[in-house]
């Protein structure tokens, strides 16, 4: 049986929602799904689209990849959803993949990733590594040196991320002097053995890419093991206010993150965005980069919606590709020759407050490149 926009009678656009609220991706994947909710709010605060409310259809998979493919499916099958909003991790977003697919949906997916990927049925709103890692990598050996330790929790993205950053570092006259991966789930307890390698490897900077409560976890080991962040700071894609705020002011103060958003960015738009998520979830529930793109996704969604007045995939994918939307970030539009957004590249350095300082801003939106192709990647001659 197709799947139909919506059931007889239904005055409503239903769209589904999946980020976790339970399990050790909740600390940020539950901000996710607040952006995702204040968005919609918005706009059905302001009449809904076309005279119909947004309803989000939301299950919590519990930070399980497995969960998310069959909660896709659910979405699909039995909600009758053909729009998802959701997934942070790359392994959920691969459970996902498959059930859009085959079944015409669009997954509209929210956070940053190892990139070199394409799906017609994903709309990808988080930085590709041409947004984050090539400007991080260069900005860390300018100002910390050449040897780099990587930590990661084992899954796909970490280890795809790493195998990018270590031929940006090489390519750039750096070292990778050690690299360590710990559980998904793991404790605090497991990241002591990796103090321990990277006091032997004495690198001058540590690249993470653990997510989730693993983040809690490594920064507050590292305070412990008495590293001192002024000298040699754990740089990250994944580290943003939520993770901060979860580790401890003090722990995370002098650390990097290179994101597309921070909840300091000084603009009018921002401080809108800002104020409304406080009123809505709490003054000490900070914004992050996160949030920032699942709240900005809903609001290009709505506006394609407007134009096609349908959810069909097929007809609502080439209202979205081409757009633009004014986002708390900057202006940012989805790239039609990638499904990926242009985004505006940050660097930030967390201070005492639990913010991060902005020492680093692309001059302009950098626009989407996932297969790295502007870089020159696997080409002789290097990066630029
Ligand atoms: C990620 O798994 N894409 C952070």
């Amino acid at each position: 049986m197709p799947i139909t926009d919506h059931r007889p009678g239904d005055d409503t656009w239903r769209v589904g929602v999946l980020f976790s609220n339970s399990g050790f991706m909740a600390v940020i994947e539950d901000t996710q799904l607040r952006g995702t909710l204040l968005a919609i709010e918005e706009i059905n605060g302001r009449g809904g689209i076309n005279g119909r409310e947004i309803v989000p259809v939301i299950y919590d998979p519990c930070s399980e990849p497995v969960v998310f493919g069959h909660m896709a499916k659910r979405l699909m099958v039995e909600d009758r959803v053909t729009t998802i909003f959701g997934c942070y991790t790359s392994s959920s977003r691969r459970a996902v993949i498959p059930v859009v697919e085959r079944l015409n949906g669009l997954l509209w997916y929210p956070t940053l990733y190892e990139g070199f990927e394409y799906s017609p049925n994903v709309i990808y709103t988080g930085a590709a590594p041409n947004q984050n890692s090539v400007i991080l990598c260069r900005y860390l050996l300018e100002n910390y040196g050449r040897r780099f330790f990587f930590v990661g929790s084992d899954y796909i993205y970490p280890r795809e991320s790493n195998r990018i950053m270590s031929e940006l570092v090489r390519r750039q006259g750096g070292e990778v002097v050690g690299e360590a991966y710990v559980g998904l789930r793991a404790r605090r307890h497991e990241f002591l053995p990796v103090m321990r390698q990277i006091r032997a490897a004495s690198p001058d900077v540590v690249f993470s890419t653990v997510v989730g409560d693993g983040t809690v976890y490594l920064y507050q080991a590292y305070a412990d093991a008495g590293f001192d962040p002024a000298v040699m700071p754990i740089a990250s894609l994944t580290t943003t206010e939520a993770e901060i705020r979860a580790m401890g002011f003090d722990v995370g103060e002098g650390h990097i993150t290179a994101a597309s958003y921070f909840q300091s960015i000084e603009s009018s738009g921002n401080a809108g965005f800002v104020s409304r998520y406080h009123h809505r979830f709490g003054e000490d529930e900070p914004t992050n980069a996160c949030v920032e793109a699942a709240y900005f996704q809903v609001h290009v969604f709505a506006k394609a919606l407007e134009s096609t007045n349908s959810l069909d995939t097929d007809l609502l994918r080439p209202m979205v590709l081409g757009s633009a939307f004014e986002a708390p970030q900057g202006a940012i539009s989805i790239n039609e020759a990638s499904n990926h957004a242009n985004l505006w590249t940050r660097i930030g350095r967390a201070n005492r407050r639990g913010q991060f300082d902005v020492v680093f801003r692309s001059p302009s939106v950098v626009p989407a490149d996932p297969y790295l192709v502007s870089t020159g990647w696997g080409l002789a001659g290097g990066l630029a």
